[in-house]
């Protein structure tokens, strides 16, 4: 274990007092219809209360991924929602039981971290809310963990995978009786690894005592790794079930939320709930009608030549294909602290364009969160949430093959369809909010995890190499931005609430359906695209 993020714990007797910077916000769980008639009550007594302190917005910053000294940035805010939130958060205080805060327990002096041997192992230790209401189904998204696991279900999952999972993997976690062991194989980019595994204990503190044995490998690279077409066929060797933040069509690796919704301190990028509520207190500091009319992408074109052929649209003296396109320095955004990428300036715009870098890029979440259309270029890897949103309805699609023409038309439609564009700009960043909330994004790891751990056919065991980890050992003796975002992002206690229902699989004619469904709109909208430049065409 020596060598294992020496930044973290080979520190000793850093600061022991922390002013939990973390929010603490109420669960917000959908309430039953039955309750519209209170709910309009409340609307109507806080509608005026509230719609004072909307005025004000402040902005929120952001941005991306990939590899490790080029970034891409995008950054983000959007319309809030707060009234609605607010009035379920009314709804639910009175039954609320009491939540139970368990301090970090940081040794004093010289003295080694250790794990505390007193935090709630077991659910009945913790209070939970049994109020059925507070029983909610899962978002659709939550759906592609039964299809992420599929291919282990017939054989299960033996020790062997796993162990052949370990080929790529930076690093090992198993969970035995409620507590946490790392095997660390190498190191990964940046402090990827540092914040997955931050997430992963969070999680734990969540959830005590209510994630069974399991044993896994966690891959932190860009790309999925294990090739479907090496597992098939009558004397294939099963596929090692890895875990990773992406994946794609010919891969089988299984997708984990990425480490940015717990911070990500190289860039400055702040965890996610700090940021959803920026976004929230950002509402709409300027409405989607007097954005700039154009298509907007600010990032890292050298990490893929898909993207520097995407520059090849920016606006210039000869053409305009209505996209403004600009290049994301992040040594020089450093080096000013990053003043640039926190500028509302790039939310100013009407549509706002993701694409691909080496692999998925992080920046997605955040211009998806912006009230803005999102115009998303043909796409070839999928993180775990994306799979269930609709070209369309929650974006707009681009053709990787056309990038320019495709732009300009989608511009085009969409300042001659503004209600339409602004709705479907609305829908993502209301799926982002509420759907993506992080709430969502643990309950999506508490099942995924839960699933996994059904599927093992052998009895985890602490690996020799292994190391106890837990939030203590993390944080006491972390420094800087990575202290500051691990105490902003601390499970503070026990979760009074369960974890959302898990939805089940998609019957097989459902899941044809919806992507048939996802297929043609793609289809339609390049036929509106091809009418568009014939009709441009005749008229020269
Ligand atoms: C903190 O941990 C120490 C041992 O590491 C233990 O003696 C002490 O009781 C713990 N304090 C709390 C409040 O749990
Ligand atoms: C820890 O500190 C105490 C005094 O504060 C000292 O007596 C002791 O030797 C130190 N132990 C180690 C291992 O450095
Ligand atoms: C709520 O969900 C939990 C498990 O998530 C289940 O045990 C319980 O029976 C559910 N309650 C109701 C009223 O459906
Ligand atoms: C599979 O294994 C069987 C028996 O070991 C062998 O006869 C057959 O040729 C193998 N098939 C392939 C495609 O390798
Ligand atoms: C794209 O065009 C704008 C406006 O002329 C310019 O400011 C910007 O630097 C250009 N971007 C790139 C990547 O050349």
């Amino acid at each position: 274990m020596q060598g294992l993020y020496p930044t973290i714990w080979q520190r000793i007797g850093a600061d022991r007092h922390f002013s939990g910077a973390a929010t603490w916000r109420l669960p917000l769980k959908k309430g039953p219809a039955t309750t519209t008639t209170l709910l309009l009550f409340f609307v109507f007594v806080f509608a005026a209360f509230l719609s004072s302190s909307w005025i004000n917005s402040s902005f929120s910053s952001i941005f991306t991924h990939c590899m490790w000294y080029y970034f891409n940035l995008q950054s983000t805010f959007s319309a809030t929602k707060g009234i609605k939130e607010d009035i379920i958060i009314l709804k639910h205080q009175r039954k609320i039981p009491k939540r139970i805060e368990i301090p970090l327990n940081c040794s004093t002096g010289n003295e080694t971290q250790t794990c505390p041997s007193n935090y709630p192992t077991e659910k009945s230790e913790t209070e939970i809310n049994d109020d059925p209401s507070s029983n909610s189904t899962c978002p659709d998204y939550f759906r592609w963990i039964h299809e992420d696991l599929r291919p282990f279900k017939a054989t299960g999952i033996t020790r062997d995978m796993v162990e052949r999972a370990g080929r790529t993997a930076h690093f090992r976690v198993v969970v035995v009786k409620g507590k946490v062991y790392v095997e660390k194989y190498r190191k990964s980019i940046q402090t990827r690894d540092v914040f997955t595994l931050w997430g992963i204990l969070q999680l734990l503190r969540r959830y005590p005592g209510r994630l069974p044995d399991l044993d896994l490998m966690f891959d932190c690279d860009d790309r999925p790794v294990i090739r479907s077409s090496d597992h098939h066929g009558p004397n294939a060797t099963a596929p090692p079930p890895l875990f990773r933040y992406c994946g794609d069509q010919k891969t089988l690796d299984i997708v984990f939320p990425d480490w940015s919704f717990w911070g990500w301190a190289e860039i400055n990028i702040k965890p996610w709930e700090s940021i959803l509520k920026e976004i929230r207190e950002g509402n709409k500091r300027i409405r989607w009608m007097e954005r700039e009319p154009y298509a907007y992408w600010k990032g890292n074109p050298f990490v893929a030549e898909t993207r520097k052929n995407l520059l090849t649209c920016n606006v210039s003296e000869k053409q305009d294909w209505n996209a403004r396109l600009f290049v994301q320095d992040w040594i020089l955004e450093s080096q000013q602290g990053y003043q640039q990428s926190g500028l509302a300036s790039q939310c100013t715009y009407r549509y706002k364009i993701y694409i691909e870098g080496w692999a998925w890029s992080v920046s997605e979440k955040y211009i998806l969160a912006c009230d803005s259309e999102t115009l998303i270029v043909k796409p070839k890897f999928y993180d775990f949430f994306i799979r269930s949103l609709q070209p369309v309805h929650h974006y707009w699609p681009i053709r990787d093959d056309d990038k320019c023409r495709s732009l300009k038309f989608a511009v085009h439609w969409g300042n001659n369809h503004k209600q339409k564009a602004q709705a479907i700009g609305r829908a993502a960043s209301d799926f982002i909010q509420e759907d993506l909330k992080m709430d969502y994004v643990y309950d999506y790891m508490f099942h995924l995890l839960n699933k996994y751990a059904n599927l093992l056919n052998f009895k985890p065991e602490i690996p020799e190499g292994a190391v106890e980890f837990c939030s203590e050992t993390m944080v006491c003796n972390a420094k800087g931005l990575e202290k500051k975002f691990m105490m902003e992002s601390l499970a503070k206690g026990p979760s009074i609430t369960n974890p959302c229902t898990l939805p089940p699989p998609y019957e097989p004619h459902v899941l044809g359906v919806f992507l048939r469904r996802k297929t043609n709109s793609i289809k339609q909208v390049e036929e509106w695209e091809r009418r568009y430049w014939e009709s441009l065409d005749k008229k020269q």
